[in-house]
């Protein structure tokens, strides 16, 4: 933990050039994905990102309702981010305020963009995202796990969506900002990739930075998401692999 003060007087870079938790500038936190957590849901994935853990569950595709919020060509995805009041240092008021509202929005959108929503006309696919522990990075960690629950759920997509932020600190441009550096930091861009096609399909940015300072934060965050990528396949691959093997040992009995 570091003392409090203003952000002038806070360095978050040493001159070794590591952070305040050992990391180098290109360096994520370490990240945890666990696959089919939920019995009840059709989809379900859990993320451990750093201090962040965040739960998904996902329903659908199934009859959207109420009816006149069916599109008859499409299916609607309806993100719902939530942070448990225990999640932060200060009790957070339980239920939506205007920044789940805006996080539910951008991450149903990004994840849109790698469904066939096509596929399934007038209805809906239900995304809940529980922040269970928060560090930074929340939106972009269930992100992630999103796109993985949504896969286990069977819903055919392009590609997993990737979250990744990075942003600028100390006057340097770094990768996967924690909480003392979101808070004490010069800016923060999270991104959302879809790797297959390279496509961004969620950016923003808290604070400023400049065109140069972004485009180099843009590119660590890519190179960081072809990584994440692998991580969820694994994880995919991980709970397929022990439910044959389930299968596999009923047989033999
Ligand atoms: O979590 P993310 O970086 O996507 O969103 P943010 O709005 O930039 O919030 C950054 C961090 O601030 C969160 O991850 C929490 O750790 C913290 N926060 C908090 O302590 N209390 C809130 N009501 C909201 C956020």
């Amino acid at each position: 933990m570091i003392e409090l003060g203003t952000q002038s007087d806070i360095k978050l870079i040493n001159e070794d050039g590591l952070r305040i938790d050992g990391r180098k500038f290109n360096e994520l936190r370490p990240i945890r994905i666990e696959v089919g957590v939920l019995n009840r849901a059709d989809g379900s994935a859990y993320i451990e990102w750093g201090g962040n853990k965040v739960l998904v569950a996902v329903y659908g595709p199934r009859e959207a309702f109420p009816k006149h919020t069916q599109n008859p060509s499409r299916a609607i995805i309806n993100a719902r981010y939530n942070m448990a009041a225990f999640s932060v240092d200060e009790r957070k008021r339980p239920g939506p305020d205007r920044r789940a509202v805006e996080i539910s929005k951008v991450i149903g959108e990004a994840l849109e963009c790698a469904v066939f929503t096509e596929q399934f006309p007038r209805t809906s696919i239900d995304v809940y995202i529980e922040v269970l522990q928060a560090d930074a990075g929340t939106r972009i960690a269930g992100l992630t796990a999103a796109s993985v629950a949504l896969v286990d759920a069977g819903i055919p997509m392009k590609d997993l969506v990737v979250g990744c932020a990075s942003g600028k600190i100390d006057g340097k441009v770094v990768l996967d900002l924690n909480k003392e550096e979101d808070n004490f930091g010069q800016a923060d861009l999270p991104m959302a990739i879809i790797p297959r096609t390279q496509e961004i399909v969620l950016l923003q940015m808290d604070g400023n930075m400049t065109r140069d300072e972004l485009e180099e934060a843009v590119e660590l965050s890519k190179k960081a998401a072809m990584y994440i990528s692998d991580l969820q396949k694994e994880a995919l691959l991980a709970k397929y692999k022990a439910s044959e093997s389930e299968k596999e040992g009923e047989r033999s009995e």
